[in-house]
Formats: C-alpha cells, sequence, structure tokens
C-alpha cells in the first residue's frame, strides 16, 4: 500500500529549493481563535536549483493578503500550500493570515495546553503556521515579534524589545523551520546561569506553572552537567545569550530542541522525590541532556531532507548515552540500553514496520521517528566509534563540525567526515543506514593443538520491500577465558564484513571459553551453542559486565523457553547461579538488580515464533511468573538479606549509587511479595518518603492482588499532581491479571480523571495495556478490541499519538489462527473508516501489507 500511495515521498526523487530564504520577520498576534501572523520572508533564486517553482508550504491556514515587493498578490491556492509567479531575482514575500490555537487538537504547529500557547514543529508542523518553505534544507535567521497580554512571551534566539502586551526575539544563527518555537502563558521561571568555556555568560531559565516550581531544581542542573559535558568531551559551546527550556502538559512525544527555546513534555523534564522515580529522574536527566546536544548535531549542523532523520537523532541519542554513561555507570547503562534496543527495535525491525534507519520513502514522517531510526541510529555511531578508534572518532566529528557549521547535509556528508579524518573506506559499513533488519551472527568454534578458531557466519532476514540482504560490517568485541577463569586473551575487535569468516587465535595452552559481542557490540543477534555450565561460568568470571550479564539471560532465558515448551518447572542450577550472583557485594547493585530482570513476555513471545511456533502469551505469562516464584523460593534468604542491608537511612538523592541500591532492593521486594505475601510491602508504602519506593511497594501489592486500600489512599494523595497520577493509571493496568486487563483499563476511561486527550494520560492506560501482553493478547479479544475503539476516537483528533500507539498490534502475525483473525478484523476495522487519518492509515496499511 504505501508503495503506491500517491502521497509517498521518496529519497530519490530529492530536488533542491527553487529559493532560499535570507531572513524571516514574523510577528504574532495571539488570540485563542483567531491568531493573526504576519510574515515578511526575503527570497533569493538557489543558484543550485534546477527550476524556478515557488512554493509555500501551508496547511489549515486562512490567507487574509499577501504581497510581493510590497504590492498585493493573488497566490494560487493548491493542495499543501501556495504557488506563484515569483521574480527571478530577490525579492520579499509578506502575508498574514489567521490561525486557530485553541481548536488545534492534534498538538503540531501552535497550539494551547492548558491556557498557556506553544509550538510544535518538527517535523512538518510550521506549515500549520504561516506560508513558508518547511523543509530543512532552507535555513533562515529568524527576528519574531508576539503581541499578547500574557506575562511571559518566548521565541528562540536572544530577547529584544518588549514592554507593555509584546516581546521580540531574534535569532542570529541560520535554523530551518522546524526549529521554530513560541511560548506565550503565565509561567515562572526556576532560573539559573552557566559560563561558557570561552567565558560567555548564559541566563538559564525553565518555565514552568506556579505549582511545578518545586519540581525544577534537578533539571535545572542536569542542564548545566549536559553543558559541562558538551564542552568538555566534544568541544562544544553554547552560542546565545539565554537558553529556556518550558515545560508543557499536552505534547506528542518527549522533547523539542528548538533553538534556544527547548519544549518539553512536561513528564520529561519536572521531578521531585516525592512525585518521581530514579527511573523519572534518569529519564529526565538524558532528555535534558539530549535536548541540549542537538543544538550541535541538529540544529548547527541539521538534515538536509527528513530521509536524514536519524543524522540527528542517531547521534544525539548515541551522545546521550555517553553523556549517561559517565554521569552513572557505563555497564549499567549499555545494559539497559541492550534492553531497550532487543524489546523494541528488535521487535520492529523482525514486523511489518521493519525499515532501515534511513528509510527510502514515506507517507507521513512523522511515522518515522522510531527505535531504529532512534536507537538503532545510535548503535551505528557506536559501531563506526568502535571501527575507528576513540581518537578517530574525535578526529571525524571536529571535522564534520567544521566542515558543515551552518549546513543541511546528508548521511554522506556524515560518513565523508569519517573516511577523510582516518583514512577509512566505508562504503561496505554504509549499508547499515540502507538495509533493515537485525543481523544474525551464528558461531562455531574449533580447537586443535593450541589454536583456537572462532567461524563467525552473519545472515539477515528479509524485511518489507528487501528480500536479499548483503553482509554488513560487524564489529565482534571478543575476549577469550581459560578453563579456570583467568581472562587469556582481553578484548579485541573482529571484523565480520563476509558472509562467513574465521578468526584464529595461537599459541593457547587450553582450550578457551569464548566471550564474543563483550560490551553489545553490535544490534545483531548472537547465535551459539553454548551449555548451561558454560553460561554459569561466564556469569561468574567474564570480565566483560555486559556479557557476564548476558550470561545470566541467557540461562534465564533458555529455562523459560523449556518451561514454555517442554511443560519443565524452574532450573535450581540457574537458580543458584543467579544466587551467587545477586550475592556478589563487589558488584554494582543496579547491575545485581538488572540480573534479576528477566526478559519480558514480548521478547519471549519472540525467540518462541523464531522456532517456529506460535507463541501463547498465556503460557508464557504463567511460565515467567512461575520462575519468579521459583526464584522467590530457592533465594528467599538472599533476596531478604539484600532487602534489609541494602536500605538507605539518609534522605533521599536521585544520585546514581542510591539508586541502585534502590532497584535492588525494590527487585528482592517484589519477588519476596509472590512468596511472602504483603506485609514487607505495606510497610514500605507506610515509611516511603520519595516516589520510588512508594509506588514499587504499591505495584508489589498490586501484583499478588492486594493493596486495594493503598490503592485508593494514593489517588487520594495524589489526585492534584497529574504526573503522579499518570502512574496511578497506569500502575493498575500493568498490574492487572492477563484476563482482567481489558476490563481495568475500560474501566479507568470512566474515571473522572481520565482526560483521553491529553497525551500522557492515554497512554498511561493504553500504553500500560499493549505492555501487558498476556492481558493485551487475552484470548477473548476484548484488548484489541477495546485499543481499537480509543484510537478511532483519538485519531480525528491527534492523528500521530494514535498512528504511533497502532504499534500495539504490530506483532500480530506471530500468533495463533485465532488471535490472528481477531486482530485482522480490529485492522480492517480502523483502515475502512472514513476519514482516517494519513498518519494512522499509512501505519495500519503497513501492518496489513
Ligand atoms: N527532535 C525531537 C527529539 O528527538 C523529537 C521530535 C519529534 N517530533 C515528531 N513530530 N515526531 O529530540
Ligand atoms: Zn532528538
Amino acid at each position: 500500500m504505501t508503495q503506491h500511495d500517491p502521497r509517498t515521498v521518496y529519497l530519490r526523487d530529492y530536488t533542491p529549493p527553487a529559493y532560499l530564504v535570507d531572513e524571516v520577520r514574523l510577528t504574532f498576534r495571539l488570540a485563542p481563535h483567531a491568531t493573526r501572523v504576519l510574515s515578511e520572508i526575503r527570497f533569493r533564486p538557489n543558484p543550485d536549483a534546477t527550476g524556478r517553482d515557488f512554493f509555500l508550504h501551508g496547511e489549515g491556514l486562512k490567507l487574509i493578503s499577501a504581497h510581493i515587493n510590497g504590492a498585493q498578490v493573488t497566490p494560487e491556492l493548491i493542495e499543501g500550500g501556495l504557488t506563484l509567479d515569483a521574480p527571478d531575482a530577490s525579492f520579499t514575500f509578506e502575508a498574514e493570515v489567521e490561525i486557530d490555537p485553541e481548536n488545534n487538537t492534534a498538538l503540531e504547529g501552535l497550539y494551547r495546553s492548558n491556557g498557556m500557547y506553544c509550538t510544535q514543529c518538527e517535523a512538518e508542523g510550521f506549515r500549520k503556521i504561516t506560508f513558508y518553505p518547511d523543509r530543512p534544507d532552507v535555513m533562515a535567521p529568524f527576528h519574531v515579534r508576539i503581541e499578547s497580554d500574557l506575562p511571559v512571551l518566548l521565541s528562540n534566539g536572544n530577547p529584544g524589545a518588549s514592554g507593555e502586551g509584546f516581546a521580540e526575539w531574534s535569532d542570529p544563527w541560520p535554523k530551518p523551520a522546524y526549529l521554530f518555537a513560541l511560548v506565550a502563558g503565565d509561567l515562572v521561571a526556576h532560573s539559573g546561569s552557566f559560563t561558557t568555556m570561552s567565558g560567555r555568560d548564559v541566563a538559564l531559565n525553565l518555565w514552568v506553572r506556579e505549582a511545578d516550581i518545586d519540581k525544577c531544581a534537578f533539571g535545572m542542573e542536569a542542564l548545566k552537567k549536559s553543558m559541562t559535558w558538551d564542552e568538555e568531551v566534544y568541544g562544544r559551546e553554547y552560542d546565545l545569550d539565554v537558553f529556556n527550556i518550558v515545560a508543557v502538559d499536552d505534547f506528542n512525544m518527549g522533547a523539542m530542541e528548538n533553538k534556544g527555546l527547548n519544549i518539553f513534555n512536561s513528564s520529561a523534564v519536572l521531578a521531585s522525590p516525592a512525585t518521581a522515580t530514579d527511573a523519572d529522574f534518569e529519564r529526565i536527566e538524558a532528555i535534558i541532556a539530549h535536548e541540549y546536544f542537538h543544538n550541535w548535531t541538529g540544529n548547527r549542523v541539521t538534515c538536509r531532507d527528513w530521509f536524514q532523520l536519524c543524522l540527528k537523532e542517531g547521534l544525539t541519542v548515541f551522545r546521550d548515552q555517553q553523556f549517561t554513561g559517565d554521569m552513572r555507570s557505563h555497564a549499567v547503562k549499555r545494559i539497559d540500553d541492550a534492553m531497550l534496543l532487543r524489546a523494541a527495535q528488535f521487535r520492529e525491525d523482525n514486523g511489518p514496520l521493519a525499515h532501515p534507519v534511513r528509510p527510502e520513502s514515506f507517507v507521513e514522517i512523522n511515522n518515522f521517528y522510531t527505535v531504529t531510526v532512534y536507537e538503532k541510529g545510535a548503535e551505528i555511531v557506536g559501531m563506526l566509534r568502535r571501527l575507528v578508534g576513540d581518537e578517530g572518532y574525535g578526529k571525524a566529528l571536529d571535522l564534520y563540525f567544521e566542515r558543515h557549521d551552518g549546513q543541511a547535509v546528508t548521511i554522506e556528508d556524515w560518513l565523508r567526515a569519517f573516511e577523510d579524518a582516518t583514512g577509512r573506506d566505508l562504503s561496505q559499513f554504509a549499508r547499515w543506514y540502507s538495509q533493515a533488519g537485525t543481523p544474525r551472527v551464528h558461531v562455531a568454534e574449533d580447537w586443535s593443538e593450541g589454536r583456537y578458531t572462532l567461524t563467525l557466519r552473519q545472515e539477515t532476514p528479509p524485511t518489507p520491500g528487501q528480500p536479499d540482504k548483503q553482509p554488513v560490517v560487524i564489529p565482534v568485541a571478543v575476549g577469550l577465558l581459560n578453563p579456570n577463569g583467568d581472562e587469556v586473551v582481553p578484548t579485541q575487535v573482529l571484523e565480520l564484513n563476509e558472509a562467513e569468516q574465521s578468526f584464529a587465535f595461537d599459541g593457547l595452552s587450553a582450550r578457551p571459553v569464548p566471550s564474543i559481542l563483550r560490551g553489545f557490540s553490535a544490534p545483531v543477534i548472537l547465535r551459539q551453542e553454548q551449555s548451561d555450565e558454560t553460561r554459569a561460568f561466564l556469569l561468574a568470571h567474564d570480565t566483560d559486565p555486559f556479557n557476564k550479564w548476558e550470561a545470566g539471560r541467557d540461562l534465564a532465558r533458555t529455562n523459560l523457553m523449556a518451561m514454555i515448551q517442554d511443560g519443565t518447572g524452574p532450573d535450581a542450577g540457574y537458580i543458584d547461579a543467579l544466587g551467587r550472583g545477586i550475592a556478589d557485594e563487589t558488584l554494582d547493585p543496579a547491575f545485581r538488580a538488572q540480573l534479576l530482570a528477566l526478559p519480558g513476555e514480548d521478547e519471549l513471545a519472540q525467540a518462541i515464533f523464531e522456532t517456529g511456533h506460535a507463541p501463547d502469551p498465556t503460557a508464557i505469562h504463567e511460565a515467567r511468573e512461575a520462575l519468579r516464584h521459583g526464584i522467590a523460593d530457592r533465594l528467599g534468604d538472599v533476596l531478604s538479606r539484600l532487602y534489609d542491608t541494602h536500605q538507605i537511612t539518609g534522605p533521599y538523592s536521585p544520585e546514581a549509587a542510591d539508586a541502585g541500591r534502590r532497584s535492588l532492593t525494590n527487585a528482592a521486594l517484589s519477588l519476596l511479595s509472590l512468596t511472602q505475601g504483603g506485609d514487607r510491602a505495606r510497610a514500605q508504602y507506610r515509611a516511603a518518603d520519595n516516589m520510588t519506593q512508594q509506588i514499587a511497594a504499591l505495584g508489589g501489592l498490586l501484583r499478588i492482588g492486594e493493596g486495594e486500600a493503598e490503592l485508593k489512599a494514593f489517588e487520594d494523595q495524589w489526585s492534584h499532581e497529574r504526573l503522579v497520577m499518570n502512574k496511578w493509571f497506569g500502575l493498575q493496568v500493568a498490574a492487572s491479571a492477563p484476563r482482567d486487563a481489558a476490563a481495568t483499563a475500560e474501566a479507568l476511561t470512566a474515571h473522572p480523571a481520565f482526560d483521553w486527550k491529553n497525551p500522557n494520560r492515554f497512554r498511561a492506560v493504553f500504553g500500560a495495556l499493549s505492555g501487558n501482553a498476556a492481558g493485551f493478547h487475552a484470548p477473548s479479544g476484548a484488548s484489541y478490541r477495546l485499543l481499537a475503539d480509543w484510537l478511532l476516537k483519538l485519531d480525528p483528533l491527534n492523528p500521530q499519538t494514535t498512528a504511533r500507539m497502532t504499534q500495539a498490534f504490530s506483532t500480530w502475525k506471530r500468533y495463533d489462527a485465532d488471535r490472528k483473525t481477531l486482530i485482522r478484523a480490529e485492522l480492517e476495522r480502523i483502515a475502512s473508516t472514513e476519514g482516517l487519518s494519513r498518519d494512522t492509515s499509512e501505519m495500519i496499511g503497513r501492518m496489513l501489507a
């Protein structure tokens, strides 16, 4: 369907813009239903263009008047914008348009959220504000005047004149329209300051509603740390006099890197110990860093077109991952990132929505802000760094910034910087950007007379539109251990570029135990015959923290697969090895909590599907619960000792060491509640002075069918805090027994606080429903129907969030005939709905193809 859709845009069709913009002046006269936007745009013919067709994007705009060089003109309004006969020379275009922010429920363009005005322009939202060449390769300095009685009026760049009812802003750095932002509201600031490496003073402000002023301190510190880090690690300095962040309650995504005026979903910036969990604090620190880092990777150097999205997103995610590693723990962060990649990106890569990190076509670009573009995009940057080394990476980045500052560039430009800086040929490596799918790497070993040989074979299964795959360049980090546990060959990176390749290690006195894909050195699936004894050995002895963890994960997965497919029980050997790992006081508590995390139900479903069987979500859930019981039974003493000895006595701090101890004690609590009842969790709930411990205790209770009183108390305590209430909504669905999940979600949609037009609240309930795998796939099909009903209700108002949430159905082809029939019926019901958004219809079309 996508292939033939007339609205499909293709990378190969790129042509340069006919006109460039030298300067933009915008005046906003804000009014809820009738905001006037006056624009004055200086155009100049693009010497590199092939034609002179003048076209400006525009959507949902009421054109009041238009002028060229001061003379009134009547543009021709066509689908998606306007056109007119433009001079073949520089000229000024002026327009006045009217828009209706109050009725903008799509949260794209200029809209209202709780009485404030705000914008979201990436990717193609600026065309909902005024007529403009809304494409990232048109960059210009912007001057903005805002007229409104609201007390705080913000836009990009540095502040200019202001007074009663108006404020002016100037952004000297040429930027594409997607980085434009405007905010107006009754806001207060948590302020700070930063002195850059060259001595420039920057005023920092985090703008929030009065009631949230107590949730800003952490975000401000995270911003300062990010600014310091980017100077120290990448040599990148901030370039304006002010940096503003605004928290907005209604937002489709996490946050947006608008130049000098980042706009954040309030859930991605507001935090206090009482209202936010350790995971929230870590996520906020990472998102603040991410958006700040975009100032160089995205803003100063931007994308030529939206097919190049990974150019800024993959690189910026990689940078925020490095930052979190530096602030906290590299080992723990790497494991978290690998878990996310496997749970979400491998899932995408193995289903109907698989696409290359640089897609070749799209109908709606908003549908391509995916884990593949972001997280696999970041993995590619990580592989590049491993292949060229830290020094080569540093040189390549310096060259990239120096060469392309102020430009809109492509993946080819990015790779050329690496080639020119390091002399390495990256033509084969470039396949990572164009080829979809997760490579499988098969391992064979040979040992004879002191020579150990590893033979690696790669193979990538077909993905939609790409039946045949080429070998990619896979950096495989390998170390070898002696049977006594000593490391005989420290980590080295093997480069697998061919379909099959052998690597020999000589001079060994005994057959070694290999530790392969250390640090998760490439986003691939390793296929390796390994005995449980070898895994337990690696769990005990591997010097690489990732593979140490991986060995435990492999043991857990093997045990779970046997329980599901052969009906066996929990494996004492695995549980004892796990017990030794979690009791090892030389290991970081956060790492030990990760050892206790079993593979998720969806990941197991995919693994079963790959053995050629339809997964049964109920059986998977039951097996996983049985293993949790088995662990709690056999390791009860260790777990309760860990629970007691890792309690924190002092005041709450979100820093990594304390957070790690809480994640270990909460993992122990959750297991112990299964076998010992709810007393410990109730006590923790009562004593908790922070959200991390409060919500973990509540979750532990709900999961054993208790906690009704606490659930009510929680609601009473937090009914005025919408971010906390999102947790209250989500947790009930997440903790529901499979057969109750749909009913729980449905009952919550009738709750007076279920504000379904707020994306955070909608996602709290329905994200949790699709995340409860056994509940979502309950045999009745009730969850499928409920979700489809609500997606159809949301689609006319907010296509972007609707389209994103259709992904709950993306794995449908894995399941048995009954489930497939039920899901297909819902997908077809959605597809055949009159007036379905382009966003949602593209997603459903791809899933049904
Ligand atoms: N650039 C933003 C970020 O990752 C995300 C913007 C998403 N916008 C969208 N329309 N999907 O930092
Ligand atoms: Zn980003």
